[in-house]
């Protein structure tokens, strides 16, 4: 690990597989073993909570590298500094019970403080293990503070900062009167951070940060809209000589047709492991072992933003007109738990809902089912339509950010195409799209061909691992 060129420290709330909620979890965990694989010359380095979640296993391998103490406007906390070796990565996890040790990663009423004290740590760490970042690359809220403490206030010698927001929707907005107690801010300094009233940590990273990025070249072009921006338009539009959007890839060895059970792979002249999988399924879950009916399936945070209120309108209507099956996993607001529950009572041998957050239980609804549907209304990257694509599921999507970058509509003529999308945000243009894209799953040959197309569209890594290498090297 010694004597690299260059030196990058990534900075955030989560990663995979040590402590995860959500997608950000997935691209700490995934991105910055590309890095380290695509650039030997570029020492990669990873910095997130030590959270009561990260399991014994991992605990195991840490071995402790310093003890610091951080000092928040009047308070002076401990924390330790441990770390492991990760597909030539090192991952870095910072200690203190009274923050992190506790049932979950977020959700608290002190997040605001939790994090502070997370960036200032990160800051505070840089001199006690003698790694000083040419670049600091900084994700989504809860890490904004290191953007915005290394401007004001440490000013390490030649370290470059990056931002990259995941989704905008979340900012870390907090009221003005604890911009000294909490975040240690000067009131000098107030203009730097607030916004609309508010203190906003997003604003400040993006007002503070060398680079701004986001996880997809359209949702980049997107965030400086309104309807997209949660209010922080005018910020993206003032900054926005700075932005830019690189589509994040999925872990290849984490979803891997090739490790499952009944194995396929994009290549294979028939896809009959799939089909396996397919009949395990529904065998799994009791529904009638089908071969020809349809498996439509989302895996997806139940929120409104992920489409659910299109899916309320005309998922009846669906299911009314055709022969397909269809399976929901995921947790989220009650409305959508209710919604899918009733619908499994009225449909008890057509619709299965689990509401649970369960990765192994994913790959077996990824890699039976025949599509999948991601209606987003919003999307800043997405993976969940890359992962289905890699068990050869044809994703049906809205046309917004990463979606759009990722899946191109299927044309019956010339046969390209990786999914079938629909543009507007209406019930009835998804329901246009699920009957297509039913009607190409009748056509044998065809539908072959769109799924060898979904299947072998490159979705790993590589790519986007060296645009990130290219920007760190042009800072
Ligand atoms: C957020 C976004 C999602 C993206 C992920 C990783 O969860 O909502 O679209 O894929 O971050 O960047």
């Amino acid at each position: 690990m010694k004597n690299k060129n260059t030196k990058i420290l990534i900075v955030g709330a989560e990663a995979l597989p040590f402590a995860a909620t959500g997608g950000l979890g997935d691209v700490l965990g995934s991105l910055p073993a590309a890095l380290a694989r695509e650039a030997s010359d570029t020492d990669i380095r990873v910095v997130m909570p030590l959270y009561a979640k990260v399991g014994a296993q991992y605990r195991e391998q840490m071995t402790k590298v310093a003890e610091i103490n951080v000092k928040l406007a009047w308070r002076n906390q401990y924390c330790g500094i441990y770390s492991l070796e990760k597909d030539g990565v090192i991952y870095y996890f910072l200690d203190n019970e009274c923050y992190f040790n506790r049932d979950a990663l977020y959700g608290f009423f002190d997040d605001g403080e939790r994090y502070a004290f997370f960036s200032r740590a990160v800051m505070d760490m840089i001199p006690a293990i003698d790694f000083y970042p040419d670049v600091l690359h900084a994700n989504d809220w809860q890490s904004a503070l290191t953007v915005i403490y290394n401007k004001l206030y440490y000013k390490y010698p030649g370290m470059k900062t990056i931002y990259t927001i995941h989704n905008i929707e979340y900012q870390g907005k907090y009221d003005k009167y604890i911009l000294g107690d909490v975040f240690a801010i000067d009131n000098s300094d107030l203009s730097i951070v607030e916004y609309d009233g508010c203190i906003n940590l997003t604003k400040g990273a993006i007002v503070c940060c060398d680079r701004l990025t986001t996880v997809s070249a359209k949702y980049a072009d997107e965030i400086k809209d309104a309807f997209f921006a949660h209010g922080l338009e005018n910020i993206i539009m003032a900054n926005a000589e700075k932005l830019s959007g690189i589509v994040n890839g999925i872990d290849y060895d984490y979803y891997n047709p090739m490790a499952l059970e009944n194995k396929f792979s994009a290549s294979y002249r028939t896809f009959s492991g799939k089909a396996k999988n397919k009949a395990a399924l529904q065998e799994m879950l009791g529904l009638p072992t089908d071969t020809d009916a349809p498996i439509v399936s989302m895996i997806s945070r139940l929120a409104s933003h992920k489409g659910f209120d299109l899916v309320k309108c005309v998922l009846e209507e669906a299911l009314d007109n055709s022969d397909m099956q269809f399976v929901l996993l995921g947790t989220g607001e009650k409305e959508f738990e209710y919604y899918f529950c009733e619908l499994a009572a009225k449909y008890p041998s057509r619709v299965r809902a689990l509401f649970e957050f369960n990765k192994e239980l994913s790959k077996k609804i990824y890699s039976g089912s025949d599509i999948f549907l991601m209606p987003s209304k919003s999307e800043p990257c997405g993976l969940s339509q890359m992962i289905a694509s890699r068990y050869a599921t044809v994703p049906i999507v809205r046309e917004t950010g990463g979606l759009y970058d990722t899946i191109k509509p299927f044309n019956s003529e010339t046969l390209e195409g990786n999914g079938v999308t629909f543009c507007t945000y209406n019930a009835h243009d998804m329901l246009d799209a699920i009957n297509r894209t039913l009607a190409l799953y009748k056509n044998k040959n065809v539908w072959k061909k769109l799924v060898k197309n979904a299947a072998e569209k490159d979705f790993s890594w590589n790519a986007s691992a060296r645009l990130y290498l290219l920007m760190y090297a042009g800072l």
